[in-house]
């Protein structure tokens, strides 16, 4: 654990999902597909996601200020008092400006600065850290980390294998400084990339190396997603375990001593091998795939606020967040928790 001037906590969160359902049968039953509900739960664990109502101008900015208004107003403080809002998203409104732009002047947050993370699944964890760092060095106060994505926008609904993976959604955590006596604390954070990895996972187009209309070996079209998911499932399990392993160990904890475990949610089956590897009980994990899938970026923060709502989460209890996603980035968070108001 480093030592900071400056303790750091999460005092407040809050979703927003889209109102929107899709369930499994949406897949096959109003988009054709060759799929079926039997072959989505039992590789994924998922039974319905959110999508936005992009006709509707709902987007992913629209969703994250949402969720960050929510969260402001149950700290009870003034948008102006925000110094920075940070929104971790691979699924912005516009390739330019940062969407932490857009959720900026939504909120009114007239006194911050703001700008995007690009960490896929690992996105929120990495903005968590950056806000941490940003208050414990003592020049900030109160920053907005947000993970959000409106992953329906970017996937390509012919493709079955991605297509029924992946939800849309939004969660934002208030990053604050606290006194010493305070219950919560922001204890470590622990992150890793290995870039060599990045064909696994990723996106083409919208960047420099797919221009529009240029074709790409993968793929007859540009901007689709590309999976290796066998390399992924792997790669997941493996560095989750090991990430998980190596902050208990170096907070000199095991596994007793966690009131939460929020893992990634990106498969089921990637959280129960995880859960076995390190023989850990269900009961301590915080499930949320069944209805809202791999929300990428969102899924910690979100899953931080429904084991709020469900009360499995108490004051002072430790949480450990753990995390997997392209790049390939990988990591764990150590929070002792402060009870985010209801
Ligand atoms: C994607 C994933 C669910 C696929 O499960 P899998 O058991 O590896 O399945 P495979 O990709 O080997 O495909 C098995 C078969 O099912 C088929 N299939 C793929 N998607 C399908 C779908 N939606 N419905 C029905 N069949 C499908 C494949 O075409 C393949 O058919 P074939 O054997 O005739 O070629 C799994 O690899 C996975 O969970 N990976 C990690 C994904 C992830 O979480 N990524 C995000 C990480 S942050």
């Amino acid at each position: 654990m480093i030592q900071s001037i400056q303790a750091a906590a999460i005092t407040s969160c809050a979703n927003s999902f889209p109102e929107e359902i899709r369930p499994n049968s949406y897949f096959y039953e109003q988009l054709g597909l060759e799929t079926n509900d039997e072959w989505i739960r039992s590789r994924t664990g998922v039974q319905e996601r959110r999508a936005v109502r992009a006709e509707q101008g709902e987007t992913c900015g629209t969703i994250s200020a949402e969720a960050a208004r929510r969260c402001i107003e149950l700290r009870g403080i003034d948008p102006e008092e925000i110094d920075a809002v940070i929104l971790a998203t691979i699924s912005g409104d516009l390739g330019f400006p940062a969407t932490a732009c857009l959720v900026q002047d939504i909120i009114g947050a007239k006194n911050a600065f703001a700008f995007d993370i690009s960490g896929a699944c690992t996105g929120y964890l990495y903005t968590l850290a950056t806000a941490a760092a940003m208050v414990e060095c003592g020049r900030f106060r109160k920053v907005l980390a947000i993970g959000a994505e409106a992953m329906s926008a970017i996937l390509d609904y012919n493709e079955r294998t991605t297509s029924i993976l992946f939800g849309d959604g939004a969660g934002a955590t208030l990053i604050e400084a606290v006194p010493d006596s305070h219950p919560g604390r922001i204890l470590d954070i622990q992150m890793g990339t290995d870039g060599s990895g990045a064909k696994h996972l990723y996106r083409t187009g919208g960047g420099s190396l797919h221009l529009p209309g240029a074709d790409h070996p993968d793929f007859p079209k540009t901007a689709k997603v590309y999976q290796n998911g066998r390399v992924v499932y792997r790669l997941a399990v493996q560095r989750m375990s090991q990430v998980i392993e190596q902050m208990l160990e170096r907070n000199r904890l095991t596994l007793d001593d966690i009131g939460l475990i929020v893992p990634h949610q990106a498969n089921i089956r990637i959280i129960d091998a995880v859960c076995e590897r390190l023989s850990v009980s269900k009961e301590k994990v915080a499930i949320y795939v069944d209805r809202f899938a791999n929300t990428t970026a969102a899924t910690l923060p979100t899953s931080m606020r429904l084991a709020v709502d469900e009360g499995r989460v108490a004051e002072g209890d430790l949480v450990l967040l753990a995390t997997f996603g392209a790049g390939l980035t990988w990591g764990a968070g150590l929070l002792r928790w402060a009870g985010a108001p209801k």
